[in-house]
């Protein structure tokens, strides 16, 4: 028993590892960051006070909500060297092999917070790299519509800068529409951290060979860059823009279910939840609100999604498997309102998640006992045999 919660034995055997950051119910569709429920947290928070929370275990006080803010907000250039370092991808470079790469050349630019024994180097790290990766994300997306780096500023919050970074042009300011960059800041709180998913058991793992912690972040971009984790904003999106009108669902819907047909229903179904992803709910309200505020609430993407829920969750072969929509099924339809294109989606996914990350890291790394170690395996490959010499075989 930890606190308010009783751990199933069975599931305890299959856990890889305590933590005391979130916790899901994945049969109720509970996503709890500290124990704040992620409505809650979706609809009175604010990016950088779950930041702080997620870091630090408690809602931080006015001061310390201002000070760590500060702290942030100092942090979010980039060496100016770095800039040299992106001419060297090419133009039309996926965001996320951008981002993968550069995050890991942090380990080559900030040498002075990656002694990971010591606590103060250890926050040094946490706070540049929260601070950082909007503009790393912002500048990777600059760099591929040919556009100049824009600086960040330190009079805008965490989302509206990223805004800034990514729409101002030298000749023109990005205007910063309110609900829009509630909208935004509200993208990365639902994505900022869902405990022991593949990217932040990447993280932990990598973190536990007391690596590089630009390293293992790098490693968490890679795998949540995979179609089938944080890739799926993409595909939904891609897919939703397919199936084009709702009289051509029905035959994506008869796609999913055929075996023999390696077609899924992007941003369905999840490995934990067997209910509707709360974080789910959050964004299809959000991206009513978006799509409103623009004056394209009859987007035919967003008619397509809602009509896709409605018949999947009708349907018994959905219904029987309780697959449900997840985070990414509806968040592509506000990204891609905003003005981002599709590449930038899983990038702007790894930007939410790098607090989680951190956190993670933190967590394990601040206590030996929490580090996966080495995982063993199954053997189940041939007997030991002697070695046979060439002309015998
Ligand atoms: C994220 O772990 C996390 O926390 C991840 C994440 C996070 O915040 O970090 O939540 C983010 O990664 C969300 C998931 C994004 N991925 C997608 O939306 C891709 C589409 N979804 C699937 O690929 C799939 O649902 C997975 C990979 C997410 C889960 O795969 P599982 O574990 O195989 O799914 P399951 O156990 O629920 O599948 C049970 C059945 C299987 O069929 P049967 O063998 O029982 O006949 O449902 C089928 C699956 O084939 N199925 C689907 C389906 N997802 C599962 N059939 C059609 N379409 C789908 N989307």
């Amino acid at each position: 028993k930890t606190g308010m919660f009783t751990y199933d034995p069975g599931f305890t055997s299959t856990a890889a590892c305590d933590s005391a950051i979130t916790y899901i119910d994945g049969d109720k569709g509970e996503l709890l960051y500290r124990g704040y429920p992620i409505d809650q947290l979706a609809e009175k928070s604010s990016f950088l006070e779950v930041c702080f929370l997620l870091l630090y275990g408690d809602l931080p006080k006015k001061n310390e909500l201002a000070d760590f803010s500060n702290r942030v907000t100092r942090h979010t250039m980039v060496h100016e060297q770095m800039h040299y370092f992106y001419r060297g991808f090419r133009r039309d470079a996926h965001p996320m092999a951008i981002v993968t790469g550069v995050v890991g050349a942090m380990a080559a630019f900030y040498h002075d917070s990656t002694d990971i024994s010591d606590p103060v180097q250890r926050e040094i790290a946490s706070i540049r790299m929260i601070a950082k990766i909007p503009t790393i994300a912002a500048m990777a997306y600059k760099y591929s519509v040919g556009q100049p780096f824009v600086y960040p500023r330190n009079d805008l919050d965490y989302a509206s800068n990223f805004l800034h970074m990514c729409f101002a042009v030298p000749a023109e300011e990005y205007k910063i529409d309110p609900v829009v960059a509630k909208a935004m800041d509200r993208i990365f709180t639902l994505h900022a951290d869902h405990e022991q998913n593949a990217s932040t058991s990447t993280v932990r793992l990598s973190g536990s060979s007391d690596a590089n912690p630009f390293a293992c972040i790098a490693a968490g971009v890679a795998c949540l860059w995979g179609p089938a984790h944080g890739g799926a904003n993409e595909a939904a999106l891609n897919m939703l823009r397919e199936i084009g009108t709702v009289d051509r669902i029905p035959e994506y819907i008869e796609k999913a279910k055929d075996k023999n047909d390696p077609f899924r229903l992007m941003g369905f179904g999840h490995r934990v939840y067997k209910n509707y992803d709360p974080r789910a709910a959050v964004m299809q309200e959000s991206a009513r609100e978006v799509l409103e505020l623009l004056g394209v609430e009859n987007n035919p993407t967003l008619q397509v999604a809602q009509e896709l829920e409605k018949i999947a969750l009708s349907d018994p072969y959905f219904v029987d498997r309780k697959l449900y929509p997840n985070v990414d099924f509806y968040s592509g339809i506000i990204l891609d309102a905003i003005g981002f294109p599709t590449s930038m989606f899983t990038a702007i996914f790894a930007l939410s998640r790098t607090v989680g990350w951190i956190a993670q890291w933190k967590e394990m790394i601040g206590d030996p006992q929490k580090k996966i170690g080495r995982p063993r395996q199954l053997y189940n490959g041939v007997a030991a045999r002697d070695y046979t010499p060439i002309s015998e075989r």
